[in-house]
């Protein structure tokens, strides 16, 4: 018998564009259903596929798709327009009335910013993260091409430095003003209740719970798909050591879309190729889980087509 390790119950899906990351993250989710964890699959790539994968309706809230199993595509412009909303009531909560246009043009500016969206994407996922055991036993992230993702899941780290300096830096003045303000009981006491430093620390323990999580072995994994070519293996290499620079565990590697040896004659030439990379790929991710998938000859769509290759996912937990 096959002795099966405790699976991590937040599983990411990542690589570089078209390598294979929505279908195997939607054949693992499928294998997972199948063994009966109630699994939740969540895009969080704005340019959505799972959808088109499952061949199922997805949309923005949390939908049962089959036995055992939930799906959610993350609507980045719609959380960036929640979030963007909650920042300003939190905001015009705090400031005078004098500069709240001000305020609302400012948060306009911000929610074209480039990282406005993933703060947003952020947010959700967080959110998403807490429903853990709620039912779901499981969650398998399909994340948005290398770059995009890295920067989703270091966020917590580098948003959560900056906050808590901000914090020590708000409460540096208010210690100040404290003193100042001695023999005034009401303007002590509206500083002994900060609104700013109440939204603050708030956010700092929502990154908090996000960076537990993303940095406990136990609780997550992150695996990379790719493609036995030059990029792929260069950029995963990469991508790995910055996660590892950041704590966040690695679990696997998934070489998909593998030419097979019955190919024929046409592919002869590329298969050899091919090898090189493959040994490549063994000598450098000798630490990891390896998983290969061949390239069939038509694409994975459709929950048959998945649950076809669900078993081949099933090494990624198998040891
Ligand atoms: N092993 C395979 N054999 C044949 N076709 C495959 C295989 N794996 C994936 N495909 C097909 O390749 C295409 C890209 O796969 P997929 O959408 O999973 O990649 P992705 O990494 O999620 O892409 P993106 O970066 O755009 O999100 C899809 O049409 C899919 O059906
Ligand atoms: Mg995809």
């Amino acid at each position: 018998m096959i002795d099966k390790r405790a699976v991590p119950n937040f599983i990411f899906f990542g690589g570089k564009g078209g390598t294979g990351k929505t279908t195997c993250a939607g054949s693992f989710a499928l294998k997972m259903a199948r063994e009966g964890k109630k699994t939740l699959v969540i895009s969080t790539d704005p340019a959505h596929s799972l959808a088109d994968a499952f061949g199922v309706t997805i949309g923005p809230e949390i939908a049962k798709i089959g036995e055992n199993l939930w799906a959610v595509e993350v609507d980045a412009e719609r959380e960036a327009k929640k979030y963007m909303k909650q920042i300003q009531d939190q905001m015009l909560d705090l400031v005078s009335a004098a500069i709240v246009e001000e305020i609302k043009k400012q948060l306009e500016i911000a929610y074209l910013s480039p990282g406005a969206e993933e703060g947003a994407i952020f947010d959700k996922f967080i959110e998403i993260m807490h429903l853990m055991g709620k039912p779901y036993d499981l969650m398998v992230f399909d994340t948005a091409p290398t770059g995009h993702t890295l920067r989703l899941l270091t966020l917590p780290e580098v948003l959560g430095i900056w906050i808590q300096h901000l914090i020590d830096r708000h409460e540096k003045a208010r210690n100040l003003m404290k003193a100042s303000v001695k023999y005034d009981e009401i303007l002590k006491k509206r500083l002994e209740d900060d609104p700013i430093i109440r939204v603050l620390t708030e956010r700092s323990k929502k990154f908090e719970f996000a960076r537990g999580i993303l940095t406990d072995p136990e609780a997550c994994e992150f695996i990379f798909v790719l493609n036995a070519e030059k990029l792929p293996i260069l950029e995963t290499e990469r991508a790995i050591s910055l996660l590892e620079k950041f704590s966040i565990p690695v679990g696997g590697i998934v070489i998909n879309k593998v030419i097979p040896q019955e190919a024929g004659e046409y592919f002869e030439r590329r298969r050899e190729v091919q090898e090189g990379y493959l040994k490549d790929i063994y000598q450098r991710f000798s630490s990891y889980r390896i998983v290969s998938l061949p390239l069939l000859e038509m694409d994975i769509q459709g929950m048959s087509q998945l649950n076809m290759v669900a078993d081949l996912m099933g090494e990624l937990i198998e040891e």
